[in-house]
């Protein structure tokens, strides 16, 4: 195991890496603490639960709306939670997300931390202290930045996870590579999903090493004025495309990854488009679709990323370095036909 604490602006946040979930009793009371996960997690692991209280909800991103978040309280306040009670996630993003924000405005805030069990929430979702809602088609509308107390990595939940959610995971690692760490995109171009999968210290030390690609971002920039951007890479087409089709976020971003390589080759000379869409291929990510160009610019519009004319666009100037630029919408609109 290896502790390492890092400062947001009003908090701590301590990691436990390579943990495994027996040390949570040493980070929190057994009685003062309510774990929330989903049937799929708990199902696959049951025997970690045992002896702590635990709410189960349904998974999949459809229940990451309010009327959870109002189901979830009113169990609370049966089970008698408290200012003390401290809410724990075990889960994939859904779950860190729900945890997080109801543990943000129950009693106006209680101490919460997580337990992320799917790569994606390992890498991403359980960092920076975003913790939201979806209401209707709007994803994250509603929400809160509230860092957790602690994120503790128990790689043995991975065992169970599909493969398609190893595929989400992978994407948002590839992404981290492309705007952060030539390195590391060597070495996952030298890897495999057969070896992160079957070396335990191999998944382990990729995980960390992605956790704190995006600890560093965040807290720097915990409340999205600058360098944070970055990790929109792929997401602003991606986010389109999800939106249109039934698409994985995983894939969708992969797509959106590859096209703002491409623009990026146009606008900024960037010259190794290939192998960002190498290494996308490699992972079994897509990294072409045939999309109404149309549609999706309409929705690409509403982004919130948007500013007025401009949009704020996350381009490679080489592998490894992410910039922002601001691309006027009408000479975006022309890039994203001529794709
Ligand atoms: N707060 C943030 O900063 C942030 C960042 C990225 C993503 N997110 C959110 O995270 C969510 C996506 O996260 P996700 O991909 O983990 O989704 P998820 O929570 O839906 O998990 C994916 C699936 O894997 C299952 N699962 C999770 N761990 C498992 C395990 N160990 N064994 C077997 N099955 C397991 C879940 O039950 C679910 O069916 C989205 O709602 C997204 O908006 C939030
Ligand atoms: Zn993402």
């Amino acid at each position: 195991m290896k502790k390492l604490t890092y400062k947001f602006s009003n908090s701590t946040v301590n990691y436990y890496f390579a943990a495994g979930f027996s040390l949570l009793k040493k980070i929190t009371e057994e009685k003062n603490s309510i774990i929330i996960t989903d049937e799929n997690v708990y199902n696959a692991h049951e025997k970690k639960f045992k002896g702590w209280s635990c709410i189960v909800l349904k998974p999949g991103e459809e229940y990451k709306v309010q009327a959870t978040v109002d189901a979830v309280i009113g169990q609370l306040i049966e089970m008698e939670a408290g200012r003390q009670t401290t809410l724990i996630g075990v889960g994939g993003g859904v779950i860190t997300d729900i945890t997080g924000y109801v543990a943000s405005v129950y009693m106006r805030g209680i101490p919460f931390g997580f337990v992320p069990t799917s790569l994606l929430a390992m890498v991403d979702a359980s960092i920076g202290g975003k913790n939201g809602i979806d209401v209707g088609v709007l994803k994250n509308m509603v929400g809160i930045i509230r860092q957790p107390g602690f994120i503790l990595y128990d790689m043995d939940f991975l065992r169970t996870l599909p493969q398609n959610e190893w595929e989400n995971g992978f994407a948002e690692i590839i992404k981290h590579a492309a705007i952060k760490d030539a390195a590391m995109f060597r070495e996952l171009e030298a890897g495999s999903y057969k070896k992160f999968q079957s070396g335990k210290k191999a998944i382990s030390d990729l995980v960390q090493r992605n956790a704190l690609i995006k600890t560093n971002v965040v807290q720097q920039d915990e409340f999205e004025k600058g360098d944070r951007r970055l990790l929109n890479f792929g997401h602003t087409l991606g986010h389109a495309l999800e939106n249109q089709y039934e698409l994985s976020h995983g894939r969708a971003i992969s797509i959106g990854m590859a096209y703002a390589s491409v623009i990026s080759q146009k606008l900024i000379g960037f010259s190794k488009p290939g192998r960002v869409t190498g290494l996308l291929l490699k992972y079994d990510l897509p990294t072409f679709a045939d999309f109404d160009k149309r549609k999706v610019f309409e929705v690409l519009k509403m982004d919130k990323k948007r500013e007025r004319k401009e949009m704020n666009y996350v381009l490679l100037e080489k592998i490894g370095k992410g910039v922002v630029k601001s691309i006027p919408m009408k000479e975006l609109e022309k890039m994203i036909y001529e794709l």
